[in-house]
């Protein structure tokens, strides 16, 4: 039996599109502009034109910054209830036009009407009524935060009006204005929206919805009355932003690429996991960041699995996206199948066998078979590239090690599916992904409680949960900041040669992998107290020393594993045998900076440690409950190895105050101390040897914080780099540098820190900086 066509009706789609005489201006301070330059926006299943788009200037984008500017604080003023009823109108209203908004939203991105009407919607609405939660609780939960400002936010074509709910819900609830850019080809919903912000009482200038292409986002991304950035769409446009924007204070998160691994171990349940896989890769014709790409599939189950995904693959439906009973719509745009087919063809080229059901496709638009390659190497450009369309790549392994190694074989980090009847199989695998969701089998489960967003190259910053409110906050504390301190002049420092008949012998060693180290460069810095004094010599580490330390820091990733109840003892450890030597720190202290509260400050180093021990095993994850049967866990994860350049002020407090966060939360560190006044630091090494601290998860190269920064943030291995010495311009090269790896930054401009003051040194917030949440989703019942 075979079904018949079940069209959805156009009619009241193409009615609004007519009513705007198939035109549409921008939606700017509350109104509509005139369409001046515009665009078409086609339907990809049949090529027609829907719709004139306008291309935006650069005067309409100040226009629409100037816009969300001017509306901002009145928007925070109407405090989190009067948000809050705002997003609960807008939710509403999406639910009242959700068929509208379906058909449209099929009409221009060529998906399929069920996955519109059933997951697109449902999952937007729910994303507004989640966020006036947020509003409504914010004075409560974000006590200690204020709304960043104006956020420009820029989304891809795959879920034109889910991006939208992603952006907007959060950015509205935390009290932030917006300038809301859609991709070129799926603009239209978007549109649709500003009309639902008319009703739902939006007031003017809080949302701008401006179209147009890439230098559309290029003009919000550059302007300078952006306080926030949120993007979402390929790798490339993200690292492109992410040097765009270093130095400039703007915060950002970036929502990039995936190629996530689909595993598949030979005790699961293989009927439901062909379903998760269709789920997987075949749900919006695999144009899905997080989509299942790469099936890993143990080896005594290969062959079977493989067919009965051949044989679910000869059912899947691919014609007309508004018919009810189909599969497989069009893709978005005739550009993305000849980039699918070009892939696909160098894959046949390289010997891969293709697989593809005996379909027809429609003539006319834009359509891809469901395809699957195997024979891949693991190598291969498509076991590696985001390919964004219905293609799946299959290999097998032997056992959990080699398919959590396969599984983190690639640059991405986004999402990955673990298949297993054994909980205990499918919990042991989950957190060695290196991926910010796992679903144990399930596939592509989002919903507004949980947070959703990558490691690695897939980006950073997360969507959803209260971790996603917090990318649309700022600490008050950063506000309380003053302007960093000029440190330099206090510690005198002079280059040394090291063929100087003393340099090596009175040279402060490095501290890598738990031993002293010499420097590789044989060079040394005098350092020289306040009264003039020569204190000591200090290794001026290199790239060499970097790159040693990072080795190092990589072999302890015991650390990470060792119990938090384990790391917080070792911290106590750490500062008991610190207080045990007060006063030789304070003496130290003092002839390095002359401060009149040198034991004030080994005090204060002292409570730190205590402080952060207690929180090492007390920053728990959580346990939502989203709509479905079964939970989903939040995982804090360490970020894995961070590279710590500490502030010139403070050679002790400072020092601690990053560095022992980071290491509570199972981090390994390579830290930097102060340029100017290392050797507390350096006196350190003793105290960590009598700690219990394993060698590697600490390490400390001294030197010019500008290079070694430049080095640490340029290094592939190293996941994150925070530098806080008030330096800007070494801050600017840090999150540049960053962007080739899009390893995550912490870096405060030229702000310094009252290093005393709890709140100011980072409070809470330097938790999320030391973590990520990786949401493992897990639904029970059989
Ligand atoms: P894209 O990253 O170029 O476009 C995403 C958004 O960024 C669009 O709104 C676009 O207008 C805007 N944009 C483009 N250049 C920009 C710039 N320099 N500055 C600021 N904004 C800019 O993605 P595109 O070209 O649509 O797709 C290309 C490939 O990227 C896809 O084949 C896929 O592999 C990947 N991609 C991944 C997505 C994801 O969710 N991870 C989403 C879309 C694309």
């Amino acid at each position: 039996m075979d079904y018949g066509p079940a069209p959805e009706s156009t009619k009241e789609a193409q009615a609004w599109l007519e009513a705007h005489g198939r035109r549409f201006g921008l939606f700017v301070d509350g109104a509509w502009t005139d369409a001046a330059e515009t665009f078409g926006s086609f339907n990809p299943a049949d090529g027609s034109e829907l719709a004139q788009v306008t291309q935006a200037s650069q005067a309409d984008i100040d226009r629409a910054v100037d816009a969300a500017r001017r509306a901002q604080p009145g928007w925070v003023a109407l405090g989190g209830h009067g948000r809050a009823k705002v997003l609960y109108s807008l939710a509403r209203l999406l639910q009242k036009h959700s068929r509208l908004f379906a058909v449209l939203e099929t009409l221009d991105n060529g998906k399929t009407i069920r996955e519109t009407r059933d997951a697109d919607l449902p999952l937007a609405a729910r994303h507004f009524y989640h966020h006036a939660g947020w509003a409504q609780l914010q004075s409560e939960e974000f006590a200690d935060y204020r709304a960043v400002g104006v956020v420009g936010q820029i989304v891809p074509w795959n879920f034109p009006l889910l991006m939208l709910a992603w952006k907007i819900a959060p950015a509205l609830a935390a009290g932030n204005t917006v300038v809301f850019k859609p991709a070129e080809f799926t603009s239209l919903s978007a549109l649709l929206f500003a009309e639902i912000c008319q009703q739902a009482g939006v007031p003017a200038g809080v949302v701008n919805i401006v179209t147009g292409d890439g230098r559309v986002g290029e003009a919000i991304v550059n302007h300078p009355g952006i306080d926030k950035l949120a993007f979402t769409g390929s790798t490339e446009v993200g690292r492109i932003i992410r040097k765009a924007t270093a130095g400039t204070g703007k915060k950002l998160s970036l929502e990039l690429g995936g190629k996530s691994p689909f595993i598949v171990f030979d005790d699961a349940d293989l009927d439901a996991a062909v379903e998760g896989l269709v789920d997987s890769i075949w749900f919006n014709q695999g144009q899905v960041c997080c989509a299942g790409s790469r099936l890993l599939v143990q080896e005594s189950v290969y062959p079977r699995f493989i067919e009965k995904v051949k044989a679910r693959m000869r059912n899947l439906r691919v014609g007309s996206p508004l018919d009810k009973s189909n599969d497989i719509g069009a893709l978005v745009d005739p550009v993305q199948q000849q980039r699918i087919h070009g892939l696909v063809e160098s894959a046949r080229a390289e010997g891969c066998e293709i697989w593809q059901p005996e379909a027809e496709t429609p003539q006319a638009g834009a359509w891809y078979l469901p395809t699957l390659i195997t024979g891949a190497s693991t190598s291969a450009v498509v076991a590696q590239t985001e390919i964004f369309g219905p293609v799946l790549v299959a290999s097998s392994f032997r056992t959990p090690g080699e398919a959590v190694q396969l599984a983190n074989n690639t640059v991405y980090g986004l999402a990955a599916c673990v298949w297993s009847e054994s909980i205990s199989l499918a919990l042991d695998v989950a957190p060695q992904i290196k991926a910010g969701v796992v679903w144990i089998n399930t596939a592509n489960q989002f919903d507004a409680a949980c947070g959703f967003g990558g490691y690695k190259e897939s980006g950073f910053g997360r969507e959803g949960g209260k971790e996603g409110m917090t990318e649309y906050l700022v600490p008050l504390a950063e506000d309380a900041r003053p302007a960093a301190p000029v440190i330099a002049e206090k510690g005198k420092v002079k280059l040394a040669a090291g063929d100087s008949p003393f340099a090596v012998d009175r040279t402060a060693k490095l501290y890598i992998g738990g031993k002293q180290a010499r420097p590789d460069g044989a060079y040394s810095r005098a350092i020289i107290g306040t009264n003039g004094d020569f204190l000591a010599d200090v290794g001026e580490g290199n790239r060499k020393d970097i790159r040693n330390a990072v080795e190092a820091a990589h072999k302890a990733s015991g650390w990470a594993k060792a119990t938090a109840h384990n790391r917080a003892q070792v911290l106590y450890y750490i500062a008991e045998n610190l207080a045990i030597r007060a006063d030789e720190f304070a003496a130290r202290i003092f002839a390095q900076t002359g401060s009149k509260d040198a034991e004030g400050e080994v005090k204060a180093s002292v409570e730190r440690l205590f402080y952060w021990a207690a929180w090492a095993d007390k920053y728990d994850g959580l346990a939502h409950q989203p709509p479905m049967h079964g939970i989903t866990v939040a995982l804090n994860e360490p970020v894995g190895v961070i590279g710590i350049v500490c502030p010139n002020e403070n050679p002790l407090l400072g020092f601690i105050s990053l560095v022992a966060p980071a290491l509570a939360l199972g981090n390994r560190v390579i830290a930097v101390p102060s340029e100017a006044h290392p050797l507390s630091a350096l006196d350190l090494y003793q105290v960590l040897d009598t700690s219990d601290l394993p060698g590697g998860a600490l390490n400390i190269v001294t030197g010019s914080h500008d290079e070694l920064a430049r080095t640490l943030a340029s290094h592939f291995d190293v996941d994150a780099v925070w530098r806080h010495d008030g330096s800007a311009e070494g801050c600017a090269e840090v999150e540049k540098l960053s962007a080739e790896s899009l390893k995550r930054t912490w870096t405060g401009g030229a702000k310094g820190r009252d290093w005393f003051d709890a709140k100011q040194a980072g409070g809470r917030a330097v938790l999320q900086h030391a973590s990520q949440v990786k949401n493992v989703w897990i639904p029970y019942g059989v």
